[in-house]
């Protein structure tokens, strides 16, 4: 039975899964190796729990317990006694195989893993582990409070056991399954991100504007974000990050990434979390930059 999950990487992402775990009831030890960051974490989860407490969604008691159930630090130790572990580090194969060779000789025998990895095998990581039946994808799609889907990913390995325990776990967070089988990017990102790639391309090669791209893509296919606007939400660094796992993975030239993304991460233009990625954020309103 999982009571206790720990969460590895307080980003984006990170943030967003310790926030709806402590909603939950689910007591949270967060980690990352920066403690700014961690910082950072628990102030974004205090404001986004805050906009739910005025939207009505919770209530400020519901806040208040929730905040107190999270716990942060930068030692793998504060994970000793946790029954679930979910790793959502940067999305680089050699941090995560890191993170599992450290954070294995510190866990309960019977701990349960996962990767919120949006494209690296699951396989490949659970090899990396002391216990790869117990290993498993669980893609949460950002941002983490508001969206409904949980992509659940089995390794060869993943026993029955873990599948279940996980599936309880995503439906007590208030999400839905679905289940994809471990092949590069799993099931939304091999189609969201080739379409954003494409977007890239579309602006590369001056088919149109950001603005255009995005406009066109929200109005045109009835999309809520246009893919521009989305690939700066999620990180373009991540975004380059998939689509170098499909390339390789896949070994077809169709996911080649757009050399015009490549160059926005070797900038450091990563999107929305740093100010900057195809829109400028520094002011009230995003400004597209191309
Ligand atoms: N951004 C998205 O839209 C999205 C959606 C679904 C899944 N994901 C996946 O979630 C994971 C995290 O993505 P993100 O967008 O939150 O990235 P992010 O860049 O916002 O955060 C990554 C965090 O990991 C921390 N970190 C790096 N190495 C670490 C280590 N050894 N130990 C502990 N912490 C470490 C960093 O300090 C950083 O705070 C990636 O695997 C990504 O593919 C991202």
């Amino acid at each position: 039975m999982i009571e206790k999950v720990g969460v590895i990487g307080a980003g984006q992402m990170g943030n967003g899964i310790a926030h709806v775990c402590a909603l939950s009831k689910f007591d949270v030890k967060l980690i990352d190796i920066n403690e700014a960051q961690l910082k950072k974490a628990l102030q974004t989860i205090d404001t986004n729990m805050s906009r739910q407490v005025k939207r009505g969604f919770i209530t400020e008691d519901d806040h208040q317990a929730a905040l107190s159930r999270i716990a942060t630090g930068q030692s793998y130790e504060l994970l000793k006694d946790c029954d679930f572990i979910i790793e959502a580090a940067t999305e680089k194969e050699e941090i995560k195989k890191e993170i599992m060779k450290a954070l294995c000789p510190v866990l309960k025998p019977e701990a349960m893993l996962a990767s919120n990895t949006s494209s690296i095998s699951i396989t490949r990581l659970a090899a990396a582990t002391d216990r790869p039946s117990k290993f498993i994808g669980m893609h949460f799609m950002n941002p983490v409070p508001l969206m409904q889907l949980v992509e659940l990913i089995r390794g060869l390995a993943t026993d029955d056991e873990t599948y279940t325990a996980v599936k309880t776990l995503a439906e007590k967070l208030g999400k839905t399954t679905a289940s994809s089988e471990d092949f590069p990017a799993f099931i939304v990102n091999r189609i969201l991100l080739p379409m954003i790639n494409e977007a890239v391309y579309t602006l590369y090669e001056g088919v149109g504007s950001v603005d255009s791209i995005d406009t066109a893509m929200r109005l045109g296919a009835n999309h809520p974000m246009g893919p521009l606007e989305l690939a700066d939400f999620i990180g373009l660094d991540v975004c380059l990050a998939v689509m170098q796992v499909l390339y390789d993975g896949l070994a077809d030239s169709k996911y080649r990434p757009c050399p015009l993304l490549v160059k926005y991460v070797e900038a450091g233009w990563y999107g929305k979390k740093v100010g900057r990625g195809f829109y400028d954020y520094s002011g009230e309103t995003p400004i597209p930059t191309r």
